[in-house]
């Protein structure tokens, strides 16, 4: 089944755990966490802190998507805050393999993301090692920001690898997501879709929510 992963980046930080909560009934399987350090991308968001004080607000996973420089370094503490997923840019990892392998020691799932220039070619020989592959859709760092069309070719290229291996791992796309855009990603074999602005950025988020869903689901 399709899943649904509202980011928070785009939601009202004074109230997270409402905002946490609305989205949740509204159906939303993830909740998309944007970890970024002003180094690998250039802007400043949340840590561990801000994972574990939400942690206990819901029930849902979460997916917890590092834009950081020396992500081995804060593996154990994002699992220790209660992240489900943590996910690291195969940009940022000199040792990827290893990375992976650390996240699992922790019990918990291990994605790697790509960034829309990189090839995905990069990614076939971990393949079988991990949960989820995420294409980022725009240069990460922002929400609000226009999603980019020849990732697609990507996430085709891969979905015939998945295919061919029997592999079990979630395709997610973050960056742009909309009702238009997620219906090509479904149509590309996504199971993933991460949304902000298009969720946090409507006033009502289950009718925003909807509206995605039914796109991905046609
Ligand atoms: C961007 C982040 C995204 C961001 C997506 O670097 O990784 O998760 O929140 O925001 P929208 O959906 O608004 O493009
Ligand atoms: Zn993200």
């Amino acid at each position: 089944m399709k899943k649904i992963a509202p980011s928070i980046l785009s939601a009202d930080f004074s109230k997270l755990a409402a905002e946490i909560k609305e989205v949740e009934e509204a159906g939303a399987e993830y909740i998309h966490v944007d970890v970024m350090d002003g180094h690998f991308v250039p802007n400043i968001t949340i840590g561990p802190l801000v994972v574990s004080a939400i942690r206990p607000t819901t029930n849902l996973t979460l997916d917890v998507h590092l834009m950081i420089d020396n992500p081995d370094q804060y593996i154990a503490d994002f699992a220790s805050a209660g992240a489900d997923i943590i996910t690291v840019h195969l940009e940022a990892c000199t040792h990827l393999h290893r990375t992976i392998s650390a996240i699992k020691e922790h019990g918990k799932k291990a994605g790697v993301v790509i960034n829309p220039a990189t090839p995905v070619e990069l990614v076939k020989p971990i393949l079988a090692d991990i949960d989820l592959l995420l294409f980022m859709t725009v240069n990460p760092g922002f929400g609000g920001q226009t999603f980019i069309p020849s990732v697609l070719e990507k996430i085709k290229l891969a979905d015939q690898w998945r295919k061919e291996k029997n592999l079990d791992i979630e395709f997610e796309v973050d960056g742009g997501i909309n009702a238009e855009t997620a219906k090509w990603c479904a149509e590309a074999g996504v199971d993933v879709f991460v949304a902000g602005n298009a969720i946090f950025g409507q006033p009502n988020r289950k009718e925003a929510m909807d509206v995605i869903r039914k796109a991905i689901n046609e």
